[in-house]
């Protein structure tokens, strides 16, 4: 694993979108896993602006989103959906049809699990995802004790999840209890995968996902078997490494 670690959150970002930004050039019908949440609200804001000022394209690149929760209409400001049309794919120029969601509203879940992981196999795959890191150690929405061999599926989200959500929801008893998120057979699958941490709230969850043993009940600590795997932290995030 490499890994960065960064003097401010803001730098971190800057880090994390300069190599999002040399993947899309690299390759430009890539295709991108990309995590929601406050982690990466500002490497988004920065890829929008290589976007407008050093002509980054998107044009050719595909989209896919990490996970949903179910039941919260794409339209809802607390969707992932929402936050990842307002942050990056509703300011830069991915072609529509490449930009892949997962349907939180479908009446079958299985069955739209079933669609979403069929899209991405008929992409040839994940070429760079981006993770965050929970508290709790999940990654995407794989919560403490998630099977390492699940591809999409319905993930009942633990307390502390719904706690550490519940900021993006007027009503805190408003947040989901469940969601739909790549599973950890999707996530090793991605040929490469940026993990961007920030914070001293995530610094034990990142020294646990690092130094500790593989263990389901750390979930990220699965990405020490990825063979590359960039880490983009802060310091507070890395302090006890
Ligand atoms: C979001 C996701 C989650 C977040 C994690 C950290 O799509 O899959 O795993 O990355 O909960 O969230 P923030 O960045 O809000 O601290």
């Amino acid at each position: 694993m490499r890994s960065v670690v960064a003097s401010s959150h803001s730098e971190a970002c800057l880090w994390a979108a300069q190599l999002v930004g040399r993947a899309v050039r690299d390759k430009p019908a890539c295709a991108l896993g990309l995590a929601a949440g406050e982690t990466p609200r500002l490497m988004y804001a920065e890829l929008v602006r290589m976007h407008r000022e050093s002509g980054l394209s998107f044009a050719q690149a595909t989209a896919f989103a990490l996970d949903e929760y179910v039941g919260v209409a794409p339209a809802d400001p607390a969707s992932f959906s929402f936050f990842l049309y307002r942050n990056l794919l509703g300011q830069v120029d991915f072609a529509p049809h490449n930009i892949h969601l997962i349907d939180a509203l479908a009446l079958d879940v299985n069955a739209e699990c079933a669609r979403y992981e069929r899209r991405i196999a008929a992409c040839g795959g994940i070429d760079l995802l981006i993770l965050g890191l929970g508290q709790n150690g999940h990654i995407g929405f794989n919560e403490p004790g998630t099977s390492f061999v699940q591809g999409v599926h319905r993930v009942g989200l633990t307390q502390a999840t719904i706690a550490a959500n519940a900021r993006h929801f007027a009503d805190p008893s408003q947040v989901p209890r469940f969601a739909i998120s790549l599973g950890i057979r999707n996530i090793l699958e991605a040929k490469k995968i940026l993990l961007l941490v920030s914070g001293k709230n995530k610094s034990e969850a990142l020294r646990l996902a690092l130094c500790g043993s593989v263990d389901p009940r750390v979930p990220a600590s699965v990405l020490q078997t990825h063979p590359d795997v960039t880490l983009v932290a802060d310091h507070e995030a890395a302090s006890l490494l």
